[in-house]
């Protein structure tokens, strides 16, 4: 008599923004993961110190760079999650690799 609805709910993957654990959908953005863990930034600015946080969400702003798995200046909005990805705010400017 009660037929089961498909489970129309997305997949979920566990990623860690700031060290605190949390599931996202699948398929979302690294910078849709910041917005759901609610921080105040995720970077600031190298020459004001501004907070800034995800804003256009397709790569035009930069507003939402940060550190992806030990990368800095990565764009989150452009980085699809992946279960374990750590994302971590980025301070000031990243420092330049050197070739030594
Ligand atoms: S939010 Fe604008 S480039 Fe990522």
């Amino acid at each position: 008599m009660f037929a089961q609805r498909p489970d129309s709910r997305p997949a979920t993957v566990e990623v860690f923004v700031s060290d605190t654990a949390l599931l996202v959908p699948e398929g979302a953005s690294a910078a849709a993961a910041v917005m759901l863990a609610g921080l105040p930034a995720i970077r600031e600015t190298p020459v004001s110190g501004a907070p800034r946080l995800p804003y256009c969400m397709m790569g035009i702003c930069f507003d939402c760079l940060a550190e992806i798995d030990g990368v800095a200046n990565r764009q989150a909005c452009m980085v699809p999650v992946a279960p374990g990805m750590r994302i971590a705010p980025q301070h000031g400017a990243r420092v330049a690799r050197t070739g030594a």
